[in-house]
């Protein structure tokens, strides 16, 4: 079903505030994010209020700061607020409505199952996360996503049940809510105006997916409509919507995009981690990070400079992976199983790749740091934006369900 057709597609994700963004973020999010600015209409926020469902007891979660900086490395990443609307969930009200009115129809069953649910009960046990809140976080994510009509949602392996979760959930509103009165007559009156073979071939069409699950049937029926010229937009949602059997479509289904993360050691050698305190942060003080790297564990079987290693062994060779070419790469293969170099002369080249890295990000963010006013107008903007076409989903959404009142 094509609900905004003709539009650019809409990514939308969310980063919960909860401390300074370190180069996991960068390379597993961060540099994704720049990328499909390109390609799409795209919608980043800051989620606050997720935050708040794990972390509502912490002391040292200082939003006031937190939500600034985060912004600021987003932008010394590359996000460009002149392609992308970049906003705070807490200032858009519309998602605590819609997240509200989503968890009116959305089974109790469905929370439960999420994995997330009991995994992190179990992970965070210093935590109390037997909340409403925390249970009902997906309808919040839920809401988030449908809101803005998003239909690519880029996020990492461990999210995907919740995006699959909006997709039954705005199956279920469509279901209960699409259906207005009058439908099927409305339906028909657009049928008669796709002429005489045109309407037959979609009925035809129609009838061997609604009744026979002919599946082809539906993607030729669904390019017929697509393609006509002769129809309103509405009336070409309303014959999409009918194809399927349904009514009209409200909430559109979204998509994950999964993020492909490379793992990134951290600089004691396991993955990077702001709960392992091993981290590198996007925007870092260049002596600590040259300190920290030179001191970075390698393979523990080079005790000595004249040990030979193994880069396979080796939390430093991952980072090679990410940042050094491949004659880099021959270099250090050859010279570490053959002693020729020593594990400084190794670390130099990817000293200098990172440096380099965060020299642009530095860059990027000094007019930020040095005026603040300048993020809190991109964030301004970016709310007011958000806000408008949130505002337009949840008009839909209240008057489908039927809470208009003159
Ligand atoms: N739940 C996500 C996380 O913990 C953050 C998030 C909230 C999000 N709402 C979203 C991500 C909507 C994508 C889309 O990382
Ligand atoms: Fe690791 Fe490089 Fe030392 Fe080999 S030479 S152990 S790859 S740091």
């Amino acid at each position: 079903m094509i609900s905004r057709a003709g539009q650019p597609e809409r990514v939308l994700s969310g980063m919960r505030p909860t401390g300074r963004l370190h180069l996991g973020h960068y390379h597993g999010v961060l540099k994704n994010w720049v990328e499909l600015q390109n390609e799409y209409e795209c919608f980043y926020f800051v989620a606050d209020w997720h935050a708040l469902t794990t972390h509502y007891e912490d002391d040292n979660l200082d939003m006031g700061e937190y939500v600034w900086e985060m912004v600021i490395d987003w932008l010394a990443a590359g996000v460009d607020p002149a392609q992308s609307t970049l906003f705070i969930q807490s200032k858009i009200l519309q998602h605590a409505e819609l997240s509200l009115i989503l968890s009116m129809i959305t089974p109790l069953g469905w929370l439960e199952r999420v994995p997330s649910y009991k995994d992190q009960q179990d992970k965070l046990k210093e935590k109390d996360l037997a909340t409403h809140g925390f249970l009902g976080y997906p309808v919040l994510q839920s809401a988030d996503i449908l809101i803005y009509g998003a239909t690519k949602v880029p996020v990492g392996e461990d999210q995907v049940p919740h995006i699959e979760l909006s997709r039954e959930i705005a199956r279920r509103f469509n279901f209960l809510y699409g259906r207005d009165p009058g439908f099927e007559e409305k339906a028909e009156r657009a049928i008669k105006k796709l002429g005489k073979k045109g309407a037959k071939m979609y009925r035809q069409l129609r009838v061997a997916y609604v009744e026979r699950g002919d599946q082809d049937a539906l993607d030729r029926a669904q390019v017929f409509v697509e393609n006509n010229q002769n129809i309103t937009i509405g009336e070409k949602e309303r014959l999409l919507g009918y194809l399927e059997g349904g009514g009209r479509m409200i909430l559109e289904e979204p998509e994950a995009l999964l993020t492909q993360s490379p793992k990134l050691p951290g600089l004691d050698g396991e993955k990077m981690s702001k709960s392992y305190n091993n981290t590198i942060a996007l925007r870092d003080d260049p002596r600590r990070v040259e300190q920290g790297l030179r001191a970075m564990p390698t393979d523990p079987a080079r005790k000595r400079r004249n040990d030979p290693g193994d880069p396979e062994k080796c939390p430093v060779w991952e980072l090679h992976k990410v940042y050094t070419g491949r004659d880099v790469h021959a270099w250090v293969q050859d010279g570490c199983r053959t002693a020729k170099i020593g594990c400084l002369d190794c670390k130099q080249p990817l000293i200098d790749a990172i440096l380099q890295e965060q020299k642009e990000i530095l860059d990027r963010s000094q007019q930020y740091t040095d005026d603040p006013t300048l993020v809190r107008n991109i964030i301004a903007d970016g709310c007011e934006r958000a806000r408008e076409v949130a505002e337009d989903t949840l008009e839909e959404v209240r008057s489908s369900i039927g809470l208009v009142y003159y």
